[in-house]
């Protein structure tokens, strides 16, 4: 049967939303502001690489257009798996500016740009990569390898969009001179910003998108390759920071209404993680005053309506931890234990709260025998939390006395 539930609600949506023709393309690049206004497209990817793309029109799903600042996010990914969170952090900050993506904005009291995501910290990291010494070819090339790895396709840079950004420059070229006047950067200023455009012109589908976005919502691992493309550490600080500044002067208004750590761009994108679950992408070119996509944005307000995707809104556990909690017959036991089993049986994800639960259960359970089975036969899945504290759990036992076997078929615990 081919049914295609999902993709009927994307395009449904799609189309609910087309009517929507505000706001203004980016005019500063003549490159983009020449570029065709309408496509419209959507897409998520899930943590098992599964990929649902979809397009208004024919070929917009497909649709290829520049990163621009949606590479901010990943750029400084591959910063900090080079150069680790500590040294980064005397060139960057994690705080929002509050300011517009273009500022020229310095912290006062350190000098370092306030965050990743705003062009002053995206020049400064672009320029990280690859090592102080390194020629722009080979500090673009790593970058787009390290895209490509994200993607999990081979992805290319579009030289006439980066041309035409770099003939109308004048704003990054004076960030750039702030930034080396700060000893910021070492570069010249001309090559630190062609290197940086480079950066913004690769190209990518919003599948791409929601493919990278998806790798950093699964702790660093390419849901369809399964490589480890940077650390869980690298993707948690990363999704953490386009929480805070992601939307630049909109970012606080963006995480009270949609509720994801999200970036935007100027050529129409918006890329959103849902950590643990998906990646998603929307694109439409039309920009609303902050420079963030308006139809992208309303995709996502509705994908967080309809979906419930906002991060502060969690849903209650479906199932509790606990299944049942019995006294069994023995036939293997005797004498002593006469002859009764308890058995516990589990089910469902074991988490921190699935154990404050067992364990209170098992407090509250007044215990026939010291012989005891844990049956895990129905969990789903332990997360580390859950492994440590149900060897915690069988250590206090044994110590009580009881006789513990755990009974794993599909060796959740290993
Ligand atoms: O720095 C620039 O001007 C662009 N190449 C990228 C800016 C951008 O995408 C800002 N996003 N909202």
């Amino acid at each position: 049967m081919k049914d295609d539930v999902i993709g009927d609600y994307l395009r449904e949506l799609l189309k609910k939303l087309q009517d929507n023709s505000e706001g203004e393309v980016a005019a500063y690049i003549p490159e983009l502001a020449a570029a065709d206004p309408e496509p419209f497209a959507v897409a998520f990817c899930t943590n098992e690489g599964q990929v649902y793309a979809e397009g208004l029109r024919e070929g917009d799903a497909e649709r290829e257009f520049t990163i621009q600042s949606l590479s901010k996010p990943f750029a400084y990914a591959l910063a900090l798996k080079e150069e680790g969170l500590e040294e980064v952090a005397r060139f960057v900050g994690v705080e929002p500016s509050g300011e517009a993506f273009n500022e020229l904005s310095l912290d006062k009291a350190t000098k370092r740009p306030m965050n990743p995501m705003i062009n002053a910290g995206a020049i400064t990291v672009n320029q990280l990569i690859n090592g102080e010494e390194s020629s722009v070819e080979d500090r673009v090339n790593k970058i787009l390898e390290f895209f490509s790895d994200l993607a999990g396709r081979q992805l290319r840079i579009d030289s006439d969009t980066c041309d035409s950004e770099l003939e109308t420059s004048d704003r990054n070229m004076s960030l750039a001179y702030m930034l080396r006047s700060y000893g910021m950067i070492q570069d010249s200023a001309e090559d630190a910003i062609v290197s940086y455009v480079k950066q913004c012109s690769i190209m990518v589908t919003v599948s791409d998108l929601a493919m990278m976005a998806a790798t950093l919502a699964n702790g660093g691992v390419q849901p369809r390759t399964h490589k480890q493309v940077c650390s869980r550490r690298v993707a948690i600080q990363v999704q953490a920071v386009m929480a805070s500044a992601g939307m630049y002067n909109a970012a606080g208004r963006w995480m009270a209404s949609v509720g994801l750590p999200a970036k935007s761009g100027v050529s129409g994108g918006i890329i959103g993680t849902l950590p643990g679950r998906l990646g998603i992408a929307a694109f439409s070119p039309k920009l609303d005053e902050a420079g963030n996509s308006v139809r992208a944005k309303r995709v996502f307000e509705y994908l967080d309506r309809d979906m419930g995707l906002h991060l502060m809104a969690p849903e209650k556990q479906g199932r509790v931890a606990v299944r049942s909690i019995s006294t069994v017959e023995d036939d293997q036991t005797s004498g002593g234990s006469q002859g009764k089993r308890t058995v516990i049986r589990l089910q469902g994800d074991i988490d921190f709260n699935a154990c404050e639960k067992i364990w209170r259960t098992i407090q509250e359970h007044d215990f026939e025998s010291e012989n005891v089975t844990v049956d895990l036969e129905k969990v789903d899945e332990v997360n580390s939390v859950g492994k440590r504290m149900i060897g915690e759990f069988r250590d206090r036992l044994v110590r009580n006395g009881m006789k513990i076997e755990i009974v794993d078929p599909d060796e959740v615990l290993s």
